[in-house]
């Protein structure tokens, strides 16, 4: 086994400018965890500015850090009494935030955290989907508790996230409503909404009849998300993703809301790739960048592209 590999890196706090390819040394799989190999993995734009991008949970730095918290690829060791994956498994899996990612050619998480991917899929579709259909799924099942039938809001729906809450939200029986661009329409449409309003057209208030939404799940904040209070019905759920609700502006419009951090589970991203293998939950890409270029990737979030996931390629050996 070598003992360096090709990461993507950032040595101080900072922006995509902060991204360098260079040597870094092969992680060592501790107790209960895998090293993967990693064919590709997927980037949120975001992740740069999350403190737990740079510091440990107890606030030390933890510079040189690598990015993209979404694999995709094989097992190739374990550590110290590892149980759950062999080697040679082909998996996928969400990596906690405050351990390296997956912007290079290996990388260890625990096994407890990786299932089996999808088959039907190729290893850059897989990526897609760790991070961005859980947290989908956790939103929309774990804290709304969406019922079929019920009228569900998803701002940004041609994003990242929001591709998988709108169709997630559509197979669970919710009638969805989107927000997106203009441009976006027919895109989100096709994901499973009934109902897409640009923002810069209408506002989506008579989409959800008098009441207001039953659930909205907020992947914008800001503006998006001040107005997404008035828009959910008295004792509805609003689920916020990019940022903590405001408990007071919610206590009193009577709208129960939630913000949560997305956390690893095995056991919902086994039933994720089964929704992929069976057809009913697509992949989006968005774009893909190789390893190399992932500074190019982060940088791409101001220009305009494709809706979906942006995904590392790192293994670029012909396998999908
Ligand atoms: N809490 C958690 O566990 C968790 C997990 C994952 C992500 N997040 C957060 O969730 C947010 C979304 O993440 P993401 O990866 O889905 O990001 P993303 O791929 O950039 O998606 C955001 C989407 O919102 C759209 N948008 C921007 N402004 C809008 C507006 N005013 N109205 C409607 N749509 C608008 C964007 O369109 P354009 O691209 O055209 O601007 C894009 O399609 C980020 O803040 C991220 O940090 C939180």
């Amino acid at each position: 086994m070598q003992s360096t590999m090709m990461a993507l890196r950032a040595h101080a706090r900072g922006g995509p400018e902060q991204l360098v390819y260079e040597e870094a040394p092969v992680p060592e799989a501790g107790p209960g965890e895998a090293l993967v190999e990693v064919h590709a993995a997927a980037i949120t734009f975001a992740e740069l500015t999350w403190d737990q991008t740079w510091m440990t949970l107890d606030g030390r730095d933890r510079t040189p850090t690598i990015p993209s918290h979404e694999v995709s690829g094989t097992v190739v060791g374990l550590g110290p009494g590892t149980s759950g994956v062999g080697v040679n498994d082909e998996v996928y899996g969400l990596i906690d935030f405050d351990r390296d990612g997956a912007a290079a050619q290996y990388v260890t998480l625990p096994a407890a955290d990786l299932a089996a991917r999808p088959r039907s899929v190729s290893h850059v579709d897989t990526a897609t989907l760790p991070l961005a259909a859980l947290t989908a799924w956790q939103a929309l099942v774990d804290h709304a508790a969406l019922k079929p039938g019920e009228r569900v809001l998803v701002t940004g729906g041609a994003g990242g996230v929001g591709s998988y809450v709108v169709q997630l939200a559509a197979s669970l029986g919710g009638s969805v409503t989107a927000t997106g661009r203009a441009a976006q329409r027919e895109f989100v449409l096709g994901l499973g909404a009934g109902t897409f309003d640009s923002t810069d057209g209408a506002s989506p208030a008579e989409a959800s009849g008098e009441d207001g939404f039953d659930v909205v799940i907020d992947t914008v904040g800001g503006a998006v998300l001040d107005a997404s209070y008035g828009l959910t019905r008295r004792g509805g759920r609003l689920v916020t993703l990019a940022a903590p609700p405001d408990a007071g502006k919610a206590a009193a419009l009577g709208v129960q809301a939630t913000f949560f951090v997305v956390a690893p589970d095995a056991t919902q991203l086994a039933h994720l790739a089964q929704l992929v293998d069976d057809g009913k939950l697509r992949p989006v890409l968005s774009q893909t960048f190789p390893l190399r270029d992932g500074r190019e990737a982060f940088e791409s979030a101001t220009v305009p592209h494709p809706p979906g996931k942006t995904v590392l390629i790192v293994r670029a050996d012909g396998r999908p």
